[in-house]
């Protein structure tokens, strides 16, 4: 989603004319209380109105009134829509899995907080029904009790068809990625700004550039960024978002543990700043095709940079046993990392394992769901991990990026997981301890690593208002050193 629109989706072959449902349901938080009393009194008074004109046999003012509450439901619709351009959930990947497959569902328009969905009429179950289940997609959401059905001609989802398909046709950028659909909440964002100290004049490197959140407040605080993402969507995105900042901003393509290199090919040998925000972005989970979620069906993808040589259909179909469960184990901390290696080879004997659900699927039927976390979380977070050898960039970018730094400048890394985290809180502590102490030296030795202060003493973490905001922000950890 990018930051105007929602998102929108047809099915592929909606039938010709007649008439369909409109459904609107919405969370709590996407449409504000005051608001939302106002619209119900004036469909109440719309209502009214529409009865007494039934009853007296007034077609015409029956007729305005229809037209009037069919735009009171517009507006209000289009309020909760829109809600995604300010605070965002970002969980849409499981709604909009829950809708895709439910067969009576000829298209949506879909938002953080609110969804609008076009409905077939000649379904016995009724539409809370539907409702209801698309709705169990966010269990921890809280909905609103209100939704509004309406009959409306077909004629919609055909011509919201053809809106998507112009809306398409503009998003070619330079690098033929579409960027319409990039929408990604920034986490931590205020306070990684503020720990790098941005100002005018400062060089800046972020090498998770992702849509360019928060290189767009280093630029606003006047510092110039280099900006790295080894994904093509997410500088397309990053570059249309940031086009504005003209030549204070280059984005280059490549992996950040070759950041030194790529600066140096720039003439750049020292900067003020190293940001990372680790991981992949929402509309890198979100995007089936990219195959990093379990709860979309999508090919076993997984890489961050499409030209990588091995995907995770690769792994999972080509790795031995052993490797498997290995992967399984030090990427995913998975318990049941040998039986699940060992149930993916069996199932691979019968053909190729090729889709995110088949794999899911594989999982589940040797480790049934306990709890809220799906079975097969840690599993794809170990193949995804192992597919763009995060945990060995992430060693490079470290003692890289520090030696980058000059003196007086920052680091400061953002981390999702608690590998991720356990690697920048040791490098951390390696560099900027003094001394080091062993139990058979009889004093204390200078630490020749010793090059940095920490700025952070624990981990910064989301407060309340980005977690309700953004419940994805909810791992997130930053930790900051300074080069001294
Ligand atoms: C969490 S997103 C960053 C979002 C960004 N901070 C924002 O506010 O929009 C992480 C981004 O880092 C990129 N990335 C992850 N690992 C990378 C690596 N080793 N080299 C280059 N880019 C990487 C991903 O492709 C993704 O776009």
């Amino acid at each position: 989603m990018n930051k105007q629109e929602a998102e929108s989706w047809v099915a592929p072959h909606p039938p010709d004319g007649g008439a369909c449902y409109r459904v609107l349901f919405w969370q709590t938080h996407a449409v504000c209380q005051q608001t939302f009393s106002v619209y119900k009194h004036e469909r109440e008074a719309i209502v009214a109105r529409m009865r007494d004109a039934g009853a007296r046999g007034a077609r015409g003012v029956l007729a305005e009134a229809q037209h009037q509450l069919q735009s009171l439901n517009r507006d209000i619709c289009r309020q909760a829509l829109a809600f995604c351009t300010r605070a965002q959930d970002m969980r849409v990947g499981e709604l909009r899995a829950a809708l895709r497959s439910d067969a009576g569902v000829l298209g949506y328009r879909l938002g953080n907080a609110a969804a609008e969905v076009w409905l077939e009429l000649t379904d016995e179950a009724g539409v809370d029904d539907h409702v209801r289940r698309w709705q169990k997609a966010l269990p921890d959401a809280v909905w609103c009790e209100e939704r509004i059905v309406e009959l409306v001609p077909l004629q919609e989802v055909v011509d919201m068809q053809r809106a998507a398909h112009a809306a398409g046709a503009e998003c070619a950028t330079e690098e033929t990625t579409e960027v319409s659909d990039f929408c990604h909440t920034t986490v931590l964002l205020q306070e990684a700004v503020d720990a790098l100290q941005a100002s005018e004049g400062k060089v800046m490197v972020d090498v998770t550039l992702g849509g360019g959140g928060h290189s767009e407040r280093l630029l606003q605080a006047g510092a110039s960024v280099w900006g790295i993402d080894q994904d093509p969507q997410a500088r397309a995105a990053a570059r249309k978002r940031l086009a504005g900042y003209g030549e204070k901003l280059h984005v280059l393509a490549g992996n950040f543990r070759e950041v030194k290199t790529l600066l140096h090919s720039h003439g750049v040998d020292e900067v003020d700043g190293v940001l990372a925000d680790l991981g992949i972005s929402s509309p890198q989970v979100d995007t089936a095709e990219r195959g990093f979620s379990f709860m979309i069906e999508g090919p076993l993808d997984m890489r961050m940079n499409p030209a990588l040589p091995r995907s995770a259909e690769d792994i999972v179909n080509e790795a031995d046993e052993a490797e498997l469960a290995d992967i399984l184990w030090q990427y995913g901390e998975e318990r049941a990392s040998r039986v699940i290696a060992h149930r993916i080879v069996q199932q691979r004997e019968h053909g190729r394992i090729t889709t995110t659900t088949q794999l899911a699927n594989i999982i589940n039927s040797v480790l049934p769901r306990k709890g809220r976390l799906h079975p097969a979380t840690r599993s794809f977070q170990a193949l995804r991990i192992a597919v763009n050898d995060e945990l060995g960039a992430l060693d490079e970018l470290l003692s890289d990026g520090l030696s980058l730094l000059r003196s007086g400048g920052r680091m400061a890394i953002i981390t999702f997981h608690s590998l991720e985290d356990r690697k920048v809180k040791h490098f951390f502590e390696r560099v900027t301890k003094p001394e080091i102490d062993r139990p058979e030296w009889a004093q204390p030795r200078p630490n020749p690593e010793y090059s940095a202060r920490s700025v952070t003493r624990k981990p910064v973490v989301p407060g309340e208002a980005e977690l309700a905001a953004n419940p994805r922000s909810r791992s997130a950890k930053l930790r900051v050193i300074e080069k001294l």
